[in-house]
């Protein structure tokens, strides 16, 4: 689906939600509905219902959004649509799977998303976060949207395939971390090492025009090449002559695409791996001792901490599943790793969104829609 004009995305959004309320309610209900809207950018929010596009990350390309209220604009499909319906809450959808991570496990702290893109979000004192000097709440807390796809560092080494990727992309010099860990991005890192070596070697026989078209390789792809456990590495050639029109390459060729691929995500899966950990250094649940003094870790007690995560890199690709967790022991040391638990909440930003809808109003919980 491709829309040109902001009104055009909206407009969609709303006849899907009338065709939802068609089948499963009256459309014609005089009882206004509440409704939390997920909306999985970056948001300059001015409330707990409204907020302005920053920007637009994973390949959305609508201009006349940029910088214009977000809620606004789907409440006025809304209307247009003849939709008895108030958005009461906008939520990034992080902060939808932290909402119901939350509601399951109280211990829960952060949310994290490994997607089509990535990011997380976690809960803070008000008194540590600068930019909202004497904004108070009745927590003393508040979460925080990281946005973290776009954080970047020195310290993070770039490879000539993540730099093309980058400058070849519709938001060159943006969303860097994303660009090397979510699932937009991984097929088509795998695609350009694939073409690299075809190009300098003949390990994949005459160059396949295919090899030049920006993501023919999608994720769940490659994690298909990835998890190949058959002995002849057929989902590999089926995949490679189908998608790629690489016909017929040896067995020793095949292997080292599933290498490629293992490289590839065994890197993106450490990374998200590291950012958690950031977060819990930050609000020192990563056992390092910050308010314990000189005890050594292993006699620090750990409080237990939960992170949900949902995405489908997380939930679909085992192998990065895998190696995420590996780095997580990895990091903080088996004594503390056993104390932080990855709880996997299923639609989390969506249903998430929907309890903070019901939380935030006196009405009945059963007037509260997800989309
Ligand atoms: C992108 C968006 C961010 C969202 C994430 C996961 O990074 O900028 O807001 O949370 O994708 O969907």
């Amino acid at each position: 689906m491709c829309f040109t004009f902001v009104q055009d995305l909206f407009d969609f959004i709303a006849s899907s939600l009338y065709q939802f309320v068609e089948k499963n309610d009256s459309v014609q209900s005089p009882i206004t509905k509440l409704l939390g809207f997920t909306f999985s950018f970056p948001v300059k929010q001015t409330s707990v219902s409204s907020g302005v596009l920053i920007k637009w990350t994973k390949g959305f390309a609508i201009r006349d959004m940029v910088e214009k209220e977000v809620a606004g604009a789907l409440q006025q499909a809304l209307t247009r649509k003849g939709l008895n319906m108030r958005v009461s809450v906008l939520v990034n959808d992080t902060v939808g799977t932290l909402a119901l991570g939350h509601y399951h496990d109280a211990d829960t702290v952060a949310a994290v998303i490994i997607g089509t893109g990535t990011n997380a979000c976690y809960w803070e004192r008000t008194d540590a976060i600068i930019k909202c000097q004497g904004l108070l709440t009745t927590s003393g807390g508040m979460v925080v949207n990281m946005e973290w796809g776009n954080f970047w560092s020195s310290h993070l080494p770039r490879t000539s395939y993540d730099i093309e990727l980058d400058a070849e992309s519709p938001n060159p010099n943006d969303q860097g971390f994303e660009k090397m860990i979510s699932g937009m991005y991984l097929g088509d890192i795998v695609r350009r090492v694939i073409l690299r070596m075809s190009e300098e070697s003949d390990v994949f026989g005459p160059v396949s025009s295919r090899l030049y078209l920006p993501f023919t390789l999608r994720t769940p792809l490659m994690a298909a090449m990835h998890e190949d456990d058959s002995p002849e590495l057929t989902q590999v050639a089926r995949i490679l002559k189908d998608v790629l029109d690489i016909p017929d390459i040896p067995l020793k060729a095949r292997k080292l695409v599933v290498k490629i691929c293992d490289v590839v995500t065994r890197r993106a899966a450490r990374l998200a791996a590291a950012g958690i950990v950031g977060i819990l250094k930050k609000i020192g649940r990563d056992g390092s001792g910050g308010i314990t003094g000189g005890r050594s870790r292993s006699d620090i007690k750990m409080r237990r901490t939960a992170v949900a995560v949902e995405g489908s890199l997380y939930t679909q690709y085992t192998m990065f599943r895998e190696y995420l967790h590996e780095a997580l022991n990895e990091i903080l040391g088996e004594d503390i790793a056993r104390h932080v638990v990855v709880i996997v909440t299923e639609d989390g930003s969506g249903t998430g969104a929907a309890l903070l809808a019901a939380s935030h109003s006196s009405e009945n919980v059963n007037n509260i829609q997800l989309i």
